[in-house]
């Protein structure tokens, strides 16, 4: 007996549609945490709640129980002067807010200990695009990141061994057993590696459209729901921001492109506009719930000079330098950041207006052009990926191209170049996208 329930009474309860108490389910987790429990149980487990869901009850005490399973991350001891803010998002294309977010909301009072992925499936992972900076460690000690969490306001690094492990095992498990795509599990995955990391606040941007995890607007909008309510309940205030994913946010996708593209925000060049907007709305929510500015308006003002007077990108350049990157990345990326030999511009089959592009297969271009993974283990290139990739609405002709590949060879350039062919309708009718933010979930309104 683990505790309170044997594991087979409490997949029998759940596999019957019934409530389970809450300590049957932190005893059960521990149980996964700690290596008693096996995989024939979780995968039961998994299953039974896949079928017959949890009530909000029941998935704040799973998340609590994944956060608690591992090493909770606890501050006081730093006496840090601001709060602990982050942001967590579902993941998506030329999704580059991270790198610019982290240092944005340190710039302005915040500390940011943010601990990110790696590329999954058709979207970026944060941690790939920092490896592309020469040196960057992602796996520094506890000590170092605590450091610069306190020393830069930010320090962006992979997952650890020790935050939330019994939802290693758990979400290993549904990986096989066609358990992923499970509301409560997921929410319980997302958050319980989260709030492992103890904050005062966090932001969730849930994306809505053709590059998002969710397959539908109206699932998105439910996880975003669930993940504030959860999250809150469970001690850590929380706002979601549901953000459009219909087209890649920057103009670019793809490890190193994409830094170059953080570099280019930090720098005050808003070409990239749907990202610095979508950047800066996350960093107010951030703001607010971390009372560093006590209205919309001023968090907007705080966040604009701090970008501007160049604040923000002093402090990515010491959360770069301080985990053992180059100190001149900001004035000489070139020099650092890998570049693809071959350049191609693929152009539409006709002249026209772009009217809708498929975000899911643009990532999987970067993907099979080697810049994200087919298998866990594999090696990607930091090189390649798409750049200046047409917007919707954007005029495409002879001259302006669909987008330019960054590619090791011509053969994986041309292959990609058909794909993004395929993935984008042209025609000649005017048209403008959608909002940027869907919708935003905020405790206030629930
Ligand atoms: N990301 C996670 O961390 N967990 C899930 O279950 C799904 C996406």
């Amino acid at each position: 007996m683990v505790g309170t329930l044997l594991p087979q009474e409490l997949i029998r309860r759940k596999r019957d549609g019934n409530e389970l108490p809450a300590e049957a389910i932190q005893d059960f987790v521990n149980g996964i945490a700690r290596g008693d429990i096996g995989d024939g149980q979780i995968g039961a487990f998994a299953m039974a709640v896949y079928l017959n869901g949890m009530s909000d009850a029941e998935t704040v005490v799973l998340t609590a129980a994944t956060r608690d399973s591992g090493q909770v991350l606890r501050w006081k001891a730093l006496d840090l002067p601001g709060p602990l803010l982050d942001k967590h998002s579902t993941g998506g294309v030329g999704d580059l807010v991270s790198l610019v977010l982290g240092p944005w909301v340190a710039a302005c009072g915040g500390h940011v200990p943010m601990i990110s992925g790696r590329g999954l499936g058709h979207t970026g992972g944060t941690l790939d695009k920092l490896e592309s900076i020469p040196g960057y460690d992602v796996s520094p000690d506890m000590a170092r990141f605590r450091a610069l969490v306190k020393d830069v306001g930010v320090a962006i690094i992979g997952q650890t061994a020790d935050l939330a492990p019994a939802d290693k095992r758990l979400y290993a498990v549904r990986d096989v057993t066609a358990t992923v795509e499970s509301l409560p599990l997921i929410v319980a995955s997302i958050l319980g590696k989260k709030l492992a990391c103890g904050l005062d606040g966090l932001v969730m941007d849930v994306k809505v459209g053709s590059g998002a995890f969710m397959p539908t607007a109206q699932a998105s909008r439910e996880l975003a729901g669930s993940l504030a309510d959860v999250a809150t309940r469970a001690g850590t205030p929380t706002t979601a921001l549901l953000t459009d994913m219909n087209q890649p946010l920057a103009a670019c996708a793809g490890n190193a492109l994409e830094v170059h593209a953080a570099l280019r925000l930090l720098g005050g060049d808003l070409s990239d506009r749907r990202l610095y907007e979508v950047t800066r709305a996350l960093g107010v929510e951030m703001l607010l719930m971390g009372h560093l500015a006590a209205t919309r308006e001023e968090a907007r003002d705080r966040l604009d000079k701090a970008l501007f007077s160049g604040a923000a990108a002093e402090r990515f350049a010491r959360m770069v330098a301080g985990l053992g990157g180059p100190n001149d990345l900001l004035e000489r990326p070139d020099d650092h950041l890998p570049e693809a030999p071959v350049r191609l511009a693929v152009h539409a089959d006709r002249e026209g207006i772009v009217q809708q592009l498929d975000t899911r297969a643009l990532g999987m271009a970067v993907v099979e052009l080697g810049g994200g993974r087919l298998e866990a283990s594999a090696a990607i290139d930091h090189s390649v990926g798409l750049a200046n990739i047409a917007a919707i609405g954007e005029r495409v002709d002879a001259e302006r191209p669909l987008a330019i590949i960054h590619a090791r060879d011509r053969a994986s350039g041309e292959r990609a170049a058909h794909q993004v062919r395929q993935a984008t309708r042209v025609d000649d009718t005017a048209v403008r996208a959608g909002p940027l933010i869907h919708d935003a979930i905020r405790l206030e309104d629930t």
